[in-house]
């Protein structure tokens, strides 16, 4: 069955480019993102590895452990890396993990069969520290992933996590935040001192309460 927010990441034991790796284990206290790519030495994967790498000190920033995989296998996923940190600047900095009995990519649903039969979509979990998934992308082999989306969406989910608030369309870091609907407008002002403004009555916008 498909996984769906909120339930549990299935842990796994997958052999990796940093060894083997007991998924839940990996993660410990942080957040998680796994990822999928079709296969080792295709373009729009290349430049998806290069991109993600590129960003390990914004992951890192939000205490993020970052994990990929194909159904490849490791001497693939070795050779492939070489590939990746010559032509996209990078070192590639997170493990790859060489998913060739297709053990994770079924048990995360990333194969799509009437997409292709044999290689995982361009999948996205983000996972919590709680382990919970947080959120699911699925994208066709043939559109590279915007991993700066990404980022903006995980500091929505960790903002989110810990204050009463959804963030709006396109919001990013910074911006206005709007009350989550469960506070009455008048228990906002001892909530977000900051001040806020009603709109609607289920339209009410406050500052990032943590900036
Ligand atoms: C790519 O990464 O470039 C790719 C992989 C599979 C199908 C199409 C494109």
């Amino acid at each position: 069955m498909a996984l769906r927010l909120g339930d549990e990441a299935p842990n796994f034991t997958a052999e990796s480019t940093e060894g083997t790796i007991n998924f839940h284990e990996y993660l410990g206290d942080s957040w998680g993102v796994l990822f999928s790519h079709p296969a080792d030495f295709t373009p729009v994967c290349t430049t998806e590895l290069g991109a993600v790498s590129r960003l390990r000190d914004e992951f890192s920033k939000r205490n993020v452990k970052v994990i990929a995989l194909s159904v490849d296998g490791l001497e693939s996923h070795k050779s492939w890396i070489g590939d990746i940190n010559e032509t996209q600047n990078t070192a590639v900095n997170f493990p790859i993990i060489a998913d060739e009995d297709k053990k994770v990519s079924t048990l995360y649903d990333m194969i799509h069969p009437n997409a292709n039969e044999s290689f995982t979509v361009r999948s996205v979990f983000v996972i919590g520290p709680d382990k919970k998934i947080k959120l699911t992308i699925t994208y066709p082999a043939s559109t590279g992933r915007n991993f700066d989306e990404l980022l903006r969406v995980i500091d929505s989910l960790q903002l989110t996590a810990n204050y009463s608030v959804a963030t709006p369309a396109d919001w990013k870091e910074g911006e206005d935040v709007v009350v989550s609907p469960a506070i009455k407008t008048e228990d906002i002002p001892a909530k977000f001192p900051k001040g806020h403004r009603v709109i609607k009555p289920y339209l009410r916008m406050t500052p990032q309460p943590n900036k």
